[in-house]
């Protein structure tokens, strides 16, 4: 790692590209004879309308977004979503939620106050599996189905989406957005809080079918609506600048990668790393089902807390940051999204193997 950098392990905020960050740090002062930081710039200018129409496009050729998708650059993070979907999609005041983790739980607990929910959980066994939902049991009335793709705290991913028996498809990607290739079409609405795939936090992408966004909603208040932000391209008010500029240059940055089959293929190879030492070693054990193991969140665990607490003591001392697990599931957690590079794997595995060879 250059610059002293630390393979920082973090589930979010997280790694950037370091050419990102090259680019952003030459750019910081007088960004393209602007005169001026992107911080400083007016979002009504022309030089910053370039940047958010850029960044709307890269995205749009990354993912194949269909031209009757809008795409939504949002503040309130993540968190934000877990009601305005609810409050926007629920026309009919019904929806099916799967529960694979903290988050979906979280999305469930702000939908129920919105309308009824149909629950289906994995929470039986601790959320180590995605539940068979090839042929659920949905209200003919039900408005969305609902799944948080990638869990991030429990470390499970969708390996086939929901049968939703035509119904529409809303998934949280947050923690999986731009790791692999997607089909926008299987969806209604995809979004992603940003600030573990993609650039700094507190901004989400939302990318939402055109014919969702009502025009009927006018008591909800309208920063909630997502036709505020659809009509007024992202900038009915002061959007997150920053942000949105330094998402304009990950994109950028994966395309020049070779897109997102070229970034799926260096994941699983930067995965398989982890999890074949995994496999073999005797002291680590992954904790949920080998066939929904995520890509992005790899949590692992030892034979004890104890023996859990001194190993993460251990990483960092050693240079590697962030390796504690989540609180509700304990362990630890490797993060590894894309801008993580593989030496960084290469070097925890070579660390833990012989944390485990010298272990007494
Ligand atoms: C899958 C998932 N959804 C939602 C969130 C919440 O994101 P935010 O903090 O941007 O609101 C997180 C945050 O870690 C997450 O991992």
């Amino acid at each position: 790692m250059n610059y002293d950098r630390t393979f920082n392990f973090s589930a979010g905020p997280a790694m950037m590209p370091e050419a990102v960050l090259e680019e952003i740090r030459d750019e910081m002062m007088n960004y393209r004879g602007s005169g001026m930081c992107v911080m400083e710039m007016s979002h009504r200018s022309a030089v910053y309308q370039q940047i958010i129409d850029e960044a709307e496009q890269d995205l749009r050729d990354l993912m194949g977004i269909p031209d009757n998708y809008k795409v939504l650059f949002i503040q309130g993070g993540a968190t934000l979503q877990f009601s305005m979907i609810p409050m926007n999609l629920m026309k009919n005041g019904k929806a099916v939620y799967i529960e694979t983790g903290a988050w979906s739980k979280k999305a469930i607990a702000e939908a129920k106050k919105v309308g009824e929910v149909t629950v289906i959980s994995s929470k039986d066994k601790n959320y180590t599996y995605i539940p068979d939902c090839s042929d659920l049991d949905i209200p003919e009335d039900a408005d969305y189905v609902y799944i948080c793709e990638n869990e991030t705290i429990h470390g499970t991913t969708w390996q086939t989406l929901p049968n939703t028996k035509g119904k529409i498809l809303v998934a949280d990607q947050s923690s999986m957005f731009l790791s692999k290739p997607c089909n926008v079409s299987d969806y209604g609405l995809i979004y992603a809080g940003v600030q573990k795939n993609v650039g700094p936090a507190g901004m989400v992408v939302v990318i939402i079918r055109e014919d969702l966004i009502r025009d009927d909603l006018d008591n909800l208040p309208v920063y909630l609506q997502y036709k505020t932000h659809a009509d007024a391209g992202s900038m009915y008010n002061t959007p997150n600048c920053w942000a949105i500029y330094c998402c304009g240059k990950v994109f950028k940055y994966l395309k020049k990668l070779g897109g997102l089959d070229a970034v799926n293929q260096m994941n699983i190879d930067k995965a398989k790393i982890l999890y074949d030492f995994l496999d073999e070693s005797k002291m680590f054990s992954g904790t949920v089902d080998k066939d929904v193991r995520s890509l992005m969140n790899v949590p692992f665990v030892t034979a004890s807390k104890e023996l859990d607490a001194e190993v993460v003591a251990a990483t960092k001392k050693a240079g590697f940051d962030n390796l504690k697990g989540h609180k509700s599931v304990g362990g630890l957690r490797a993060s590894i999204y894309n801008a993580m590079p593989k030496e960084g794997v290469e070097a925890l595995v070579a660390f833990l193997k012989k944390f485990e060879a010298e272990y007494k």
